[in-house]
């Protein structure tokens, strides 16, 4: 390897110790931190966001990258890192380092008012933030394209590279048009009985159920830990440090079930990333894409967690874990009951065919947000006729409405749409793995996953962002992303369920 070649892989791991640093602190804010430390807290991270950020923009990394772009000889995960290594220094090369400091230390504001905007459910504590974040997120646009038109194009890229409102807006509405075909099918047929999942099952109770089932996907208790939140999500504090984090709700226990699982799948992609150990805590050891990592969350957290052959193994232990709770209820209810179909108005709790919906009205909505067409103070209501309209639901409060999700808050405008490729690429790995894996389901029945996750990682995990995600999923699965894989899926799951 080339001198030259070291040096970059040093500052860049330089610039990843500080995003690990400043991972910890954001990690504390969200589980430990006392609430009045927040101001503090966001003093912290921006000093750390503003570090991180120089080291991602230093003139001799400039000077490296040319150097190593005009050497004909590299391998090809040399070659794949310095494409990666290029693409993120041109990206940060481009954000002002003061709209990079501005932007963390107001996000840490936004978010703690957002909480407790949520909690009181007064949407008017929490516009003032989310102006601020749709202004930086505008002005973040800008400093990517200069004088875009289409400032959505610029934060979507940020998230899944080289995707348009266009391109997005054409592939939600073929799957808006199959999942409405689908809940349509499901709504002619009785409706299945899941009351008795709102029984009381203490949060004690539920911790050991997670703990449980960090054990049943095969989660590395020796590289990653499990704590609680207002909001579920998973954070890289270090190549050996994924966290995870749920949260426990005494009268409706699958909600810290299948969150447990979900960032569970995340973590273990987090865990399974290694392309070498030469590119160990480079950007060439990040995850391909937010689309990606959600692919690998929701095929643990649905098609795997919610299938017939995962509970054939697992309900016993639950149900001698769930304090009497299950007592009178077999596995096929169970297993009916955490599958059933009916609009709801949170996104994270909603089933597998109407959580497309939510993602399809989010992001109709931040676009709307980040064009001007769509004014924060009118949010409120704008969400509650996007609810009506797609899931047919009125709904009652902001609490329960437009300040559910934490994502504006962070300022992640862009995100949502990942969510709903996630599900699209899930199944299409499934496929893949099931066709090489002869006697996959056999093997879930038996409590062995160990052949799935290993799969998962040799082929999904390893290589990082040695590969764009279009490139991936046609390494991995011999075909460009293909919707039919995800709702043909759940057509063969429903009509089982539902016996439509
Ligand atoms: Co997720």
């Amino acid at each position: 390897m080339r001198d030259e070649m070291r040096r970059l892989i040093e500052l860049d791991r330089e610039r990843t110790l500080f995003t690990h640093i400043g991972a910890i602190l954001g990690w504390d804010q969200e589980t430990y931190m006392p609430e009045k430390a927040i101001e503090e807290r966001a003093e912290q991270l921006a000093l750390i966001e503003g570090y991180t950020h120089e080291k991602a923009v230093l003139p001799e990394i400039r000077d490296l990258l040319a150097a190593l772009e005009a050497d004909a000889g590299l391998s090809e995960t040399e070659k794949a890192y310095l494409r990666v290594a290029r693409r993120e220094f041109d990206r940060e090369i481009k954000l002002p380092s003061t709209l990079v400091t501005e932007l963390a230390r107001r996000t840490s504001l936004s978010q703690a008012a957002w909480v407790q905007a949520r909690k009181e459910n007064d949407f008017g504590k929490f516009a003032p933030h989310l102006q601020t974040m749709v202004d930086l997120n505008r002005e973040m646009a800008q400093a990517l394209r200069p004088g875009t038109e289409q400032p959505y194009d610029a934060l979507l890229d940020l998230y899944e590279i080289g995707s348009t409102e266009d391109g997005v807006a054409a592939v939600f509405a073929d799957m808006e048009r199959e999942l409405v075909k689908i809940l349509v099918k499901i709504e002619s047929r009785p409706p299945v009985e899941d009351a008795f999942l709102r029984r009381k099952v203490s949060a004690a109770a539920q911790a050991r159920m997670s703990d449980y089932f960090m054990g049943a996907i095969g989660f590395d208790r020796g590289r990653g830990r499990l704590d609680t939140t207002a909001h579920p999500f998973t954070t890289t504090l270090g190549r050996d440090d994924i966290r995870i984090t749920t949260r426990y709700l005494e009268d409706y226990f699958p909600s810290s079930v299948f969150s447990t699982i979900h960032e569970g799948g995340h973590a273990l992609y987090e865990m399974g990333i290694d392309p070498g150990a030469e590119f160990r805590n480079t950007r060439l050891a990040d995850a391909a894409s937010m689309a990606i990592h959600e692919s690998q969350s929701r095929l643990w957290e649905n098609i795997i967690g919610r299938s017939a052959p995962f509970w054939r193994k697992h309900y016993p232990s639950i149900k001698a874990m769930a304090e009497g709770a299950l007592d009178d209820i077999g596995q096929e209810a169970f297993l009916k009951g955490v599958n059933k179909v009916e609009p709801s108005l949170i996104r994270t709790e909603a089933d597998e065919v109407t959580y497309g919906l939510h993602v399809i009205a989010r992001f109709d909505l931040e676009a709307a947000l980040i064009s001007g067409s769509l004014a924060v103070a009118d949010l409120p209501e704008a969400w509650n006729k996007k609810m009506k309209d797609l899931l047919g639901l009125d709904v009652p409060n902001d609490a329960v409405g437009c300040l559910q999700d934490i994502h504006w808050s962070m300022g992640s405008f862009g995100y949502f749409p990942s969510y709903a490729l996630g599900n699209l690429y899930a199944a299409q790995f499934w496929d893949a793995m099931k066709a090489e894996l002869p006697g996959l389901e056999d093997m879930i029945a038996a409590g062995d996953v160990s052949q799935a996750r290993a799969w998962l990682a040799a082929k999904v995990h390893k290589p990082g962002t040695s590969y764009l995600p279009e490139e991936l999923v046609q390494k991995v699965t011999g075909a460009p992303l293909d919707a039919s894989h995800f709702t043909r899926y759940l057509d063969e799951k429903y009509a089982a369920i539902y016996g439509y």
